[in-house]
């Protein structure tokens, strides 16, 4: 039996990579599928590489277009791909159109397939990744969760709890696997930083998509620069907008492109500060204690605020939300780490994935 990894985004590449090498160890057989969602060496290649993911079998080129022009893309080419190939498992992860798209398809199939990062839930609709995570929930034969509030939304929401399975969450064992290689002071040099500094990553559409929500974000932003140099490794999608903002390099503050992942972590493990949109982000700092304002009115990861070191920001409280993590030094996590984030999800996955394969009985 095939199982088929369908990826198409940058957060997907490091979810996977740890489910890959397990199932790998397990000897099981095994593809990846890139859906080219995401193109740019910066947002993929350098993520195979990083995190020494196996060449994709195919890749279907869909790159970008609204939402519908992407997820058509998509459906399309992962209908000719799944018939082609007709894999036992699908697996799926995240919350990116590539994700929602192979679902549905999936499901249309006959296919079964399993969710990695089940359950989360922001509440908020008007993000995509929203109602992409709530459709492909409805319809996946297996859930992995990486934290408990996901297990009890999944409840609420009837999902069959034979089917939902509490592993840990997988983007932290990649960042475990990375932890030895993750050296601030190589690309510190590259960049030319010394000192104190915070890194920023923006690319949320209700921060950078609108004109007037871009400015705010922006003053914001330049609000940090003056208590702390502030370096922005910027996603492709907020690079016109921001910049027609008012996002450029200035005295105390450096632009950049979209960091590979080691270098990206290896700079935030060097940060006093990081500020961001992102939801891998907010996990990653809980992780490596340092202080995360999230530009964001909710988050699909409560467990970073009430277990890590994360707290939600509007861009008119950032500057001085980002004065006050200054002075308080290094983050103390609020309380223990979320539970099972311990490196292990991956093969706890993996276990799960081979037995179902097998035909055994998953219920709990
Ligand atoms: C997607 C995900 C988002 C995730 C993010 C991770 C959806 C709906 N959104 O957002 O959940 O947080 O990936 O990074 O799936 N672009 C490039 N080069 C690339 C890829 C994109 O220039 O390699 C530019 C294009 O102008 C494109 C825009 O970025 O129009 C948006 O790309 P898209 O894949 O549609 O969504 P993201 O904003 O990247
Ligand atoms: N990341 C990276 N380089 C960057 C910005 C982010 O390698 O310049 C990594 C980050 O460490 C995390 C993942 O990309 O592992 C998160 O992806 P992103 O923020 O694009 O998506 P989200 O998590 O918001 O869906």
């Amino acid at each position: 039996p095939l199982v088929l990894h369908v990826l198409g985004a940058r957060p997907n590449f490091v979810k996977a990579a740890p489910v890959v090498h397990a199932l790998a160890e397990l000897g099981v057989r095994q593809a990846i599928v890139h859906t080219g969602q995401h193109y740019d060496a910066l947002m993929s290649d350098v993520f195979f590489a990083d995190l020494n993911l196996p060449e994709p079998i195919a890749n279907l080129g869909v790159g970008s277009g609204t939402h519908a022009r992407q997820t058509a893309a998509l459906l399309v080419g992962l209908e000719d791909v799944l018939q082609e190939h007709a894999p036992a498992l699908v697996v799926v992860y995240g919350d990116v159109n590539s994700t929602l798209a192979a679902a549905l398809v999936c499901a249309k199939l006959h296919i079964p397939f399993a969710h990695v990062e089940a359950g989360l839930r922001s509440f908020d609709r008007e993000m995509p990744e929203e109602v992409n995570r709530v459709v492909t929930d409805a319809l996946a034969d297996l859930l992995f969760c990486t934290s408990p509030d996901a297990l009890s939304h999944l409840a609420n929401e009837g999902v069959d709890p034979a089917k939902v399975h509490f592993v840990g969450n997988p983007m932290i064992d990649s960042l475990f696997a990375a932890l030895p290689k993750l050296d601030p002071e190589p690309i510190k040099r590259r960049l030319g930083v010394d000192g104190r500094y915070a890194v920023a990553t923006l690319h949320r559409p209700a921060n950078v998509d609108d004109p007037e929500a871009a400015r705010e974000l922006v003053s914001a932003v330049l609000g940090v620069a003056e208590h702390v140099r502030v370096i922005v490794p910027l996603h492709p999608r907020g690079r016109t907008r921001l910049a027609e903002a008012g996002l450029v390099d200035r005295e105390n503050l450096k632009i950049i492109e979209p960091l590979g992942y080691v270098d990206f972590l290896s700079l935030v493990r060097g940060a006093a500060l990081v500020v961001t949109d992102s939801g891998g982000v907010q996990e990653e700092t809980t992780m490596l204690g340092i202080p995360c304002l999230t530009v964001r009115p909710n988050t699909e990861r409560p467990i970073t605020v009430t277990h890590g070191t994360n707290r939600l920001v509007t861009p008119a409280s950032l500057p001085a939300a980002a004065a006050k993590a200054l002075a308080d030094g290094a983050a103390t996590p609020a309380g223990e780490l979320p539970p099972l984030w311990d490196g292990k999800a991956g093969p706890r996955i993996a276990r799960v994935i081979a037995a179902w394969l097998r035909g055994d009985n998953l219920s709990p």
